[in-house]
């Protein structure tokens, strides 16, 4: 395996990494995916380090899977959310940072609904305090590198080949982080990345990025190897998107009549949390082409490869499991 050192790196967006260092991570999950299975999950790869978890919007994927992921390398990992914490008094993000900074935390994994929140945090500098890695673990509308890796990690353990294939992205486009670092990661290994949904939720400029915007969901449907079916943000829906929560789920639902437009072997997948009988049938989120659970497993092997290269020097551990 070509060593790639993400060492000290913070992990912002895809936009910043190249294709041969989101490849390194897809591999190291692998490996730490076998750790997983293997049953001895506790390793000490992390041994010393400490890791904090920042979360401002709510989570239950990205935080908890996070936490196991540093502990399972043998970190210690805390988590401060908003609630119960000084944000409730007023206190800044940036002081917030260098309070967690001054304990001596080697990496922050931060969740914030501000757009550019990440890379501001990796902007925090103090003579006085090591500056931690900072892992995006979603910023407002921006960016959710790891949900994106974890997507590419399903797809490609599926089967499936990257460069070429047909990915398609359904749905809130405009409010979707996952969206935005889908694109990037996976137009950069080489699939064509196809976006589809109400004309209100899907912005034309996105085709500046590399995507293709489709006017009809059929067309995009149509021989996909891989469906990224995306949350409707109900929070949302009353601000005049669409009509009803009944005409999306009628125009824009995944339903098994169009499963099956797509490829016999499609990988679906939802970022979760799921609004079932909406943007997804209550029988395909449980079909057996829907990854969907098998998502959230990657997603701890996936972390575990960002911490695990971003906090050392990333030597190959392929034999130790
Ligand atoms: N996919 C995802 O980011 O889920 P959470 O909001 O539960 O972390």
């Amino acid at each position: 395996m070509a060593h790639i050192s993400l060492q000290g790196r913070s992990i912002l967006g895809l936009e910043n990494m190249t294709a041969a260092e989101i490849n390194r991570v897809l591999d190291v999950a692998g490996q730490m995916k076998r750790i997983i299975l293997s049953g001895q999950k506790k390793r000490n790869y992390l041994k010393g380090k400490s890791i904090v978890t920042v979360f401002s919007e709510a989570s239950t994927r990205t935080r908890s899977s996070f936490e196991l992921a540093g502990k399972y390398l043998g970190a210690d990992v805390i988590n401060i959310s908003k609630s119960g914490s000084s944000m409730t008094k007023g206190e800044s993000l940036r002081d917030t940072l260098l309070t967690v900074s001054a304990m001596g935390t080697d990496a922050v994994v931060i969740r914030d609904s501000s757009e550019g929140a990440a890379l501001f945090a990796d902007q925090v500098k103090s003579p006085m305090v090591k500056t931690p890695v900072i892992c995006n673990a979603g910023d407002g509308a921006h960016a959710h590198p790891s949900q994106t890796l974890l997507e590419l990690f399903s797809v490609r353990e599926a089967g499936k080949n990257i460069k070429g294939m047909k990915y398609v992205i359904i749905g809130d486009i405009l409010h979707s982080r996952v969206a935005r670092s889908d694109i990037y990661g996976f137009t950069k290994l080489g699939a064509e990345v196809h976006l589809a949904g109400p004309r209100t939720l899907v912005p034309k400029n996105l085709e500046k990025l590399g995507a293709i915007v489709q006017d009809h969901l059929e067309d995009a449907l149509r021989d996909a190897d891989a469906v990224n079916v995306l949350r409707i943000q109900l929070e949302r829906a009353a601000a005049g998107f669409f009509p009803t929560t009944r005409e999306y789920a009628r125009l824009w639902g995944m339903n098994k009549k169009r499963l099956e437009l797509c490829k016999p072997d499609v990988v679906l997948l939802h970022p979760g949390p799921m609004n079932r009988g909406i943007e997804i049938s209550h029988d395909v989120a449980y079909d057996e082409k829907a990854w969907i659970q098998e998502e959230v497993r990657n997603g701890v092997a996936v972390r575990m490869a960002l911490l695990y290269l971003t906090l050392t020097e990333g030597k190959d551990i392929e034999a130790d499991y």
